[in-house]
C-alpha cells in the first residue's frame, strides 16, 4: 500500500520512524532505496570515509591499542613471510596444509593464555560463530549478555539453540536462566571488556555460577587480550580462569595485536572437535601466512609490553578526567575503550564529523551497533599516538560536543 510499510522487517527496534511520507516504489532495488531513505531519516546512514596511508589524523577510533600494527618488528616478520609464502594461504588448512607460522602462533597463543590448545581463524567473527555453532547440542540453552558483540549474537542465532538474553553484567540473571534450564546443557556467553562501553564483565562470579550448573563459560576477550592480566594475557587470565576445563576463550588478533584473524583457546578436546566439525574453520581459507607471522611478532611484543599497558591505563584515566571535567559523562574504561553518550543518532554523527573536520577520528556508534538504542561516541586509546596529539584530540572532542 503506498505510503505505509510493514514495520515487522524494520531492523532497528526502538527507533520510531513513520513511513507515511515515503513515496510508493516497486521492485527490489526500489525497496532497498526506500529502506535507505528510512535509515537516512533516522540518522542511520553509514558512510565509508577515505583513509590514506600516513594521513595526519589522530586515532581515537581504531583498536590498535598498543600501537603494534606498524611496529618495525611486526612489519619485518610479515614482509619476510610474504616473500616466502606469497599473498594468501591459497586454501583452508585442511586442504592446503598448515604452515609453520600457523602452528607456532597457535602454540604461542595457548601458552600465553594458559590454555591447553588454540586454533586460529581468519577473523574473530568466524571464531565466535565457530565456537557457538560447534558447542550446542540438541537441547542446549544459551545464556547471553545483552551487550554482547554482533558476532556473538549471530553465533547464537546460527546455532539454532534456545537463547536467553540476560541483562548486562547481571550474574543473578545468569543464575536464574541456568536454573530455569533444568539440567539441560548450557553455555554462558559474555565479552570480557565490552566493546561499546569498555566495562568489565564479572568473570569470576559468572564462572562460579556456570560451574555450579555444569555449564560452559564462553568469553570473547577481543578487547582484553594484550591489555589485561599478567603479561597482557587477557581478561580470562586476569580473572584467574586460565586453563579451567569449562572455560572457552575467543579473541580477535586484530586489536591489541594489530593484525587480523581470530583465535579459540581451550581444552584439547574442544580444538579437535572444531577442526573435525567446525564449518567456519573447515570451509574458510586460512589467515594469510604473512599476517600470521606479523601477529607472532606482535604477541612477543605484547607479552613484554608492561610499559605500554601502564601508558594505556594512564591515558584512559586522563581521558575520563578531561571529559568529566568538561561536563560530559564518559563510561569507566576497564582497558582501552570508553564511550560518551550523545543526545541522538544525528547529534552523534554531527559530533563525530566536527571531530573529523579537525583531524580527530572517533567512533560513532548508533543503533543497531549499540546495545541499548543510545547513540554515543566511542573513544579508544592507542599508545602509538604521541601523547601531545592524544591530549589535543581530547580537547577537540570536548570542544566539538553538542
Ligand atoms: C567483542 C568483539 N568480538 C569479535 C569481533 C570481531 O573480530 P574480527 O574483527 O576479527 O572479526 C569484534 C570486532 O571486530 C569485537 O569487538
Amino acid at each position: 500500500m503506498p505510503g505505509t510499510l510493514p514495520l515487522t522487517w524494520w531492523p532497528y527496534p526502538g527507533t520510531s520512524i513513520r513511513a507515511s511520507n515515503v513515496p510508493a516504489v516497486t521492485g527490489w532495488l526500489a525497496t532497498l532505496e526506500r529502506r535507505a531513505q528510512l535509515r537516512a531519516r533516522a540518522g542511520l546512514t553509514r558512510r565509508l570515509r577515505p583513509r590514506a596511508p600516513g594521513e595526519p589524523v589522530t586515532d581515537l577510533a581504531g583498536n590498535d591499542y598498543l600501537g603494534l600494527t606498524r611496529h618495525p618488528e611486526v612489519v619485518a616478520a610479515a614482509a619476510e613471510a610474504l616473500t616466502g609464502y606469497g599473498l594468501g594461504a591459497t586454501g583452508s588448512r585442511l586442504v592446503r596444509g598448515t604452515t609453520d607460522a600457523h602452528t607456532a602462533l597457535e602454540q604461542e597463543l595457548a601458552d600465553w593464555l594458559g590454555a591447553e590448545q588454540a586454533l586460529v581463524y581468519s577473523s574473530g567473527y568466524l571464531a565466535n560463530l565457530g565456537v557457538l555453532t560447534g558447542l550446542v547440542r540438541p537441547r542446549t540453552r544459551i545464556v547471553t549478555d545483552a551487550h554482547n558483540h554482533a558476532s556473538l549474537v549471530d553465533g547464537c542465532r546460527l546455532s539454532g539453540a534456545e537463547t536467553v538474553v540476560v541483562p548486562h553484567a547481571d550474574p543473578a540473571a545468569v543464575a536464574a536462566a541456568l536454573a530455569d534450564a533444568k539440567g539441560r546443557p548450557a553455555l554462558v556467553v559474555t565479552e570480557s571488556v565490552f566493546s561499546v562501553d569498555g566495562d568489565l564483565a564479572p568473570l569470576a562470579e559468572l564462572h562460579q555460577i556456570t560451574r555450579a550448573h555444569g555449564a560452559v563459560l564462553v568469553v570473547d576477550d577481543a578487547h582484553g587480550l594484550g591489555l589485561l592480566g599478567p603479561a597482557g594475557a587477557g581478561g580470562v587470565v586476569a580473572a584467574g580462569l586460565a586453563g579451567e576445563p569449562d572455560v572457552v576463550v575467543t579473541a580477535t588478533l586484530s586489536k591489541a595485536l594489530g593484525g587480523a584473524g581470530g583465535v579459540v583457546a581451550g581444552p584439547a578436546a574442544l580444538i579437535r572437535h572444531l577442526v573435525d566439525t567446525g564449518r567456519t574453520f573447515i570451509y574458510d581459507t586460512a589467515p594469510p601466512p604473512a599476517v600470521v607471522a606479523g601477529v607472532r611478532a606482535a604477541v612477543r611484543l605484547a607479552r613484554a609490553g608492561d610499559s605500554l599497558r601502564a601508558e594505556l591505563r594512564e591515558r584512559a584515566a586522563a581521558a575520563v578526567t578531561r571529559l568529566a571535567t568538561a561536563g560530559l559523562t564518559p563510561s569507566t574504561p576497564a582497558a582501552g575503550i570508553l564511550s560518551v553518550p550523545a543526545p541522538d543518532a544525528e547529534a552523534a554523527v554531527a559530533w563525530a564529523n566536527r571531530c573529523a573536520a579537525r583531524r580527530v577520528a572517533v567512533g560513532c556508534f548508533r543503533p543497531p551497533s549499540t546495545p541499548d538504542n543510545t547513540s554515543r561516541l566511542r573513544l579508544t586509546i592507542n599508545v602509538g599516538v604521541p601523547r601531545g596529539d592524544f591530549d589535543a584530540a581530547l580537547d577537540v572532542v570536548v570542544e566539538a560536543a553538542p
